[in-house]
């Protein structure tokens, strides 16, 4: 039998929107034909589509990673400010794609203005350095008076645009990167480009690159390393993790959220133990600023075999299934569980590239799987984080071992005292959990559900845009406890109102 107790004293902490952010990547099309395409019916005065930003609203985006990714370490961004006529296209070799610098740092965060959108921005610190990360943020930031900011305001934008969240530079530590670095060159450029960067602006928050993935032969030994140099002047370390079932495993990518959980504890360690032996108060918390279910290994040939294309070419746009929407809820249990460390989460990408959305040019835009159990967490979550605790039985996955076959987190709004739970079932049988809420009386209204058996959903637009959330099995409310049956490797939410 599985329990999970929730009591309303219990908490993790506050819940960090940013942990609900997205991706745009210069990748592909993401930007061009996804969120921006002059001419497309819905497009807006400025060339951006419509009926993507509506989705993004509905997905519930909070803050928005810009310009890359792997595109970051080889971009120059003063080639895309100014008169667009003027601008030149470049080879962006991340993605072996011709940049046409239609849309640049003005473009973009406007279109962030526009929509509501926290902006994210990231440095390039593969070809470039201090200089040109510190002049950025002058054009960005500045007052009126120095030659970036005149810059930006030459450029028709006078009042700054106070992007608070900075990345310095991306996936340093992988041998794909543009300019990649070991660990005592990234940690000392990262260190010298930050404090340059919040000598300019004292406001900003920066993220120091952390591993590309659990998998990297330098993870740990990279944190530790990049943040003896980085500790004062950092204050969040990034992660990047993608998941996808490999080899017909479906068991080890249904714990997923259980891989994700270890890495963040690895991380949360590694970051630690830097602090421990600096005698530091300080505490560096996570930016998960990729994660997603990506077909990598699997279907992805690999950068290096890209033919050189232009005009926006189709690259990785993963189309999901039932199953990648149950993980990606479940990933989002585990983020919403260390709210108390991870304090940004970036779903890698937005459109079209392994993203929620997608869209055809001069076409529709569509919701692919993925979008339901982010769009509905982002939706219901709000508050604090409770601390639950959960008693499930285990079960066997040849990559994290054993994992719970229940996974859950349940979010309270203070002020309402409305409750959100997020459960999901990982084996392919119905389970029935007892919620006990001792010390409160918790009222749960039907929930929706995602469930997994959709392989089908991948396969055409309109399969996917058939596939949605469901109404969950019936639940039953007795005495001090409430009784839910969670269909198949499915994932749920649930709302309610927990009251003393
Ligand atoms: O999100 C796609 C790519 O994955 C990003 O450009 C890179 O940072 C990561 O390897």
């Amino acid at each position: 039998m599985t329990t999970i107790t929730l009591h309303p004293d219990f908490r993790i902490g506050p819940l960090d929107r940013r942990i609900f952010g997205s991706f745009v990547e210069h990748l592909g099309r993401c930007v061009y034909t996804g969120v921006f395409e002059p001419g497309h019916p819905t497009a807006d005065e400025h060339g951006f589509r419509r009926d993507v930003a509506d989705l993004t609203k509905e997905l519930g985006v909070s803050i928005v990673r810009y310009p890359g990714g792997n595109f970051v370490s080889n971009y120059v961004w003063e080639d895309g400010v100014g008169p667009v006529e003027d601008r030149k296209p470049f080879l962006d070799l991340a993605w072996r794609t011709v940049e046409p610098n239609t849309v640049g740092t003005d473009e973009f965060l406007q279109y962030c203005e526009r929509e509501g959108l926290e902006p994210m921005m990231a440095v390039n610190l593969g070809t470039r350095g201090v200089e040109a990360a510190a002049a950025l943020v002058e054009y960005c930031n500045g007052e009126a008076g120095t030659r970036w900011a005149d810059m930006r305001i030459a450029n028709g934008r006078e009042k700054p645009y106070a992007v608070k969240l900075w990345c310095l530079g991306n996936e340093m530590d992988g041998p794909w990167q543009i300019g990649h670095k070991d660990a005592h060159e990234y940690g000392k450029l990262a260190a010298e480009a930050g404090k340059a960067m919040k000598l300019v602006d004292t406001g900003i928050e920066l993220v120091a690159c952390g591993s590309s993935s659990m998998q990297m032969d330098t993870f740990g030994e990279w944190e530790r390393t990049v943040l003896s140099y980085t500790y004062d002047v950092v204050d969040h370390i990034s992660m990047h993790a993608y998941y996808e079932e490999l080899d017909g495993d479906r068991a080890s990518f249904l714990g997923s959220g259980t891989g994700m959980q270890r890495f963040i504890e690895r991380v949360v360690s590694s970051a630690d133990a830097v602090g421990a032996q600096m005698r530091s108060d300080k505490r560096i918390t996570l930016s998960f600023d990729e994660w997603n279910v990506w077909y990598l290994v699997s279907r992805f040939p690999g950068e290096k075999n890209l033919p050189i294309q232009r005009d926006a070419p189709r690259i990785i746009e993963d189309a999901y299934s039932g199953l990648d929407s149950v993980v990606v809820g479940d990933l989002l249990v585990t983020l919403l569980n260390n709210a108390d460390r991870v304090a940004v989460g970036c779903l890698a990408q937005l459109v079209n590239v392994i993203a929620p959305i997608m869209t055809e040019p001069g076409g529709d835009a569509w919701r692919q799987t993925t979008f339901h159990p982010f769009a509905t967490t982002s939706r219901l979550a709000r508050g604090e984080v409770l601390d639950l605790r959960i008693d499930s039985e285990t079960m066997a996955t040849d990559k994290h071992g054993d994992v719970p076959v229940v996974t859950a987190a349940a979010t309270i709004d203070p002020d309402t005292d409305e409750v959100a739970l997020f459960v999901t079932n990982r084996s392919p049988e119905e389970r029935t959990v007892t919620v006990r809420h001792p010390g409160a009386t918790l009222r749960l209204g039907g929930g929706a559900a995602v469930l997994a058996d959709h392989e089908g959903a991948r396969e055409t637009q309109e399969a996917a845009e058939a596939y949605g959330m469901v109404d969950a099995l019936p639940v039953a409310h007795g005495d001090g406890e409430i009784t839910l049956r969670l269909a198949p490797e499915s994932w749920t939410a649930f709302s309610g109102a927990l009251h003393r």
